[in-house]
């Protein structure tokens, strides 16, 4: 394979020899509509140090790009920089085909390691611990919850280069292996659909490493992912998109999340996305029957509202309607204002319990839930239309300047 799969060249001394998968379009839960790819790193120094692995099924294609660069045998060190499987799934095969000397991963990285993948022997590094490569040397930095618990970073000195693990990444398969090969607003899309699904409800955490990677005092000339491209072109950019994710900044937007049984939520929906037109948001209706719950999630990142809407059946919550709920509550989201609505024939609980579980999210709720029976009068549709004016109206009080939404 190594004919085949070859590594990429980062820097003089860097190669990513990762994998890329096309297919997979699901990440826990997160449609990865455009696949990913998973980053492995092999450092060239006095000490020949790889630098995280791939997942299980890629195993062949990481050694094949190793290969190709340096016999995987003459591996020295392996660092492990998450637990999680897409990146040590084939750590135990990788250690076996590579008889590294060490295995390095963080304290909470080890016992993950030993409790997921019953490996034993990795050596535990400090946060802020130097491990010298000869002629190379690398510091790590924990920061834990970006991801897992176990999650750290690695700064290689002799090239300002940050191996930054999940963190900075996005779920993106493609050849070209850098950001600047890549069509900016496709980044942003991406960047800001990984941090809503994957590091939004750990923004406290995220605000932290952020903190200790300023602390540190390095400067940043390249930051390469677990996963997407590596920024080697004003790679502040994405350090600069996170600072503000993790402060959860807010605009004028709403987020109209719906489903319909008979066409009559939906005709309300409508209705309250005239209002919230009329009155100056910027609206996005999505039928949770037609949108994927991970792409409401990355809508919520900066969108000021959440109204929801649904019929009632079987005296619940429209499915898809509870799915988005139950995922969104999951992501923590902050700071946003929202109402609830939608149509019954017989009992209507629906509204009642949309009330609950916004609240439940700390969403701040601007009005009763408006309930229409069977099918929305011309009064029912007034009332929605007046609900989204005043919802757009509480958005431009709060949220007066269009924030930046891009990475
Ligand atoms: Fe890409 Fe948390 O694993």
């Amino acid at each position: 394979m190594k004919d085949t799969f070859k590594a990429l060249q980062v820097t003089d001394d860097v190669y990513w020899v990762g994998a890329v998968d096309w297919s997979v379009r699901n990440f826990h839960g997160y449609l990865t509509s455009r696949g990913t790819t998973y980053n492995a790193y092999l450092v060239l120094a006095d000490k020949i140090t790889l630098i995280d692995t791939v997942k299980a099924p890629f195993k062949d294609e990481l050694l094949a790009r190793i290969a190709s660069v340096v016999e995987p045998s003459k591996i020295d060190y392996i660092i492990s920089n998450h637990s999680e499987p897409d990146h040590s799934g084939c750590l135990s095969e990788a250690i076996d085909a590579t008889g590294a000397e060490k295995v390095f991963a963080s304290k909470m990285g080890c016992k993950a390691l030993a409790e997921h993948f019953q490996l034993k022997g990795i050596t535990a590094v400090a946060d802020g611990e130097e491990l010298s490569l000869g002629n190379r040397t690398i510091t790590f930095a924990e920061t834990r919850m970006c991801h897992w618990p176990d999650s750290m970073v690695s700064y290689l000195h002799e090239e300002q280069l940050l191996f930054s693990q999940d963190a900075f990444g996005m779920h993106l398969a493609s050849y070209e292996r850098f950001a600047d090969e890549l069509d900016r607003s496709l980044l942003d899309e991406e960047a800001a659909k990984y941090y809503a699904n994957i590091l939004l409800p750990l923004s406290n955490f995220v605000t932290k490493a952020l903190a200790k990677i300023a602390a540190m005092n390095i400067p940043l000339r390249i930051i390469a992912p677990d996963h997407g491209p590596i920024w080697r072109k004003d790679p502040t950019r994405i350090v600069e998109a996170y600072a503000r994710w993790a402060d959860q900044q807010r605009t004028a937007r709403a987020i109209v999340v719906y489903d319909t049984m008979w066409g009559s939520t939906e005709r309300m929906a409508r209705a309250i996305g005239e209002g919230l037109a009329a009155g100056g948001a910027s609206v996005r209706l999505m039928s949770a029957s037609s949108v994927h719950r991970s792409d409401v999630a990355t809508e919520i990142l900066d969108a000021g509202a959440l109204i929801v809407g649904s019929p009632t059946i079987n005296n619940q919550i429209f499915p898809s309607v509870a799915d988005v709920l139950c995922y969104l509550k999951g992501l923590q989201p902050k700071g946003l204002i929202g109402a609830a609505f939608g149509s019954y024939g017989w009992s209507g609980e629906a509204t009642k319990q949309l009330k609950a579980a916004l609240a439940e999210m700390n969403v701040e709720l601007l009005d009763e839930p408006i309930k229409a029976t069977y099918s929305p009068t011309d009064q029912d549709l007034q009332r929605c239309y007046q609900l989204g004016v005043k919802v757009a109206g509480t958005l431009k009080e709060r949220f007066p300047q269009p924030a930046e939404t891009t990475a």
